[in-house]
């Protein structure tokens, strides 16, 4: 039985079309390397909502400008020409998956969850001092993407999800695992192969619950997977149903342990710091996000 209906889901994601030509156009202005900001400013120009996004995310306080970013070409400069680039692209998935009607205010919350959960990935890239690495930077603002196809493409099964959260205060996981046999990270996994996203993008998606378990991609896959939990303690989650984590749960975890075993060090102090720097700065952002 199961087996019958994961081979339909199956059929349901395989069955997803491309994205539509413009991601096509942003995909090949990612991939080429000597695209100019004048040609990522021109592209964004031509679409005034997609500037109005751009100029919103390059005002957030994780930035620190002192001076309110007002033209695009600024806002490449301080949000990063491949982060402007990997920003295009999400924008253009959640105009794909837009939707309308009263699941309208269920999806702004997914993705002001997504765009939290990159500001402080990248938070967390630079205070580890890894390596400027811009899969890091997609990979968050997409992470949860299964949620998504599950919601538009199997609307019951995810509406039962959702109240088996509620109902049983299950993770998120559990209850993907109980009522569809599959989880959002295999979907969203899945759906991003199909596109041909970079196979560091799709682990990093993949592995954003476990990351010890990434062998090839583990501190990308950690950086993710701090930067979910740490946007879901300080009360962005996406959607009302889940399950509050606290910040003295989260450190005595089992999670915790396998994070530090696996070589990523970090200890309760740490995560404290982390998240009181964070959350100053979200409170600071005075309804950017
Ligand atoms: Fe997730
Ligand atoms: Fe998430």
């Amino acid at each position: 039985m199961l087996e019958l209906k994961l081979e339909a889901l199956i059929l349901t994601i395989e069955q997803i079309p491309t994205l539509p030509d413009t991601s096509t156009e942003i995909m090949a202005l990612i991939d080429d390397e000597s695209t100019s900001i004048d040609t990522i400013t021109q592209f964004i120009e031509r679409d005034q909502a997609l500037a109005l996004q751009i100029l919103k995310y390059a005002n957030s306080p994780f930035y620190g400008a002192i001076r309110t970013v007002s033209s695009i070409k600024n806002a490449i400069v301080v949000i990063g020409l491949n982060e402007v680039k990997s920003l295009l692209l999400a924008f253009t998935i959640q105009k794909f998956f837009a939707t309308s009607g009263k699941d309208k205010e269920n999806r702004k919350k997914f993705w002001k969850h997504s765009l939290v959960c990159s500001h402080i990935a990248n938070y967390l890239s630079r205070s580890f001092q890894l390596q400027a690495d811009s899969s890091i930077f997609i990979s968050a603002l997409i992470h949860d993407i299964g949620k998504i196809v599950a919601d538009q493409y199997l609307h019951a099964e995810f509406q039962a999800i959702v109240q088996h959260v509620e109902e049983n205060h299950s993770t998120f996981n559990d209850a993907e695992r109980e009522i569809l046999g599959l989880t959002h990270y295999q979907i969203g996994a899945k759906l991003l192969e199909q596109w041909s996203f970079p196979e560091q993008v799709i682990a990093q998606v993949f592995y954003h619950h476990a990351p010890w378990l990434d062998k090839k991609y583990r501190e990308g896959s950690t950086i993710i997977y701090l930067a979910n939990i740490l946007t879901k303690i300080a009360g962005y989650s996406c959607l009302n149903e889940e399950k509050q984590i606290e910040v003295e749960q989260f450190i005595k975890s089992k999670a915790m342990k396998l994070v530090n075993e696996s070589g990523f060090k970090i200890d309760g102090d740490r995560i404290k710091q982390l998240l009181e720097n964070i959350e100053d700065l979200l409170a600071e952002d005075k309804g950017l996000l």
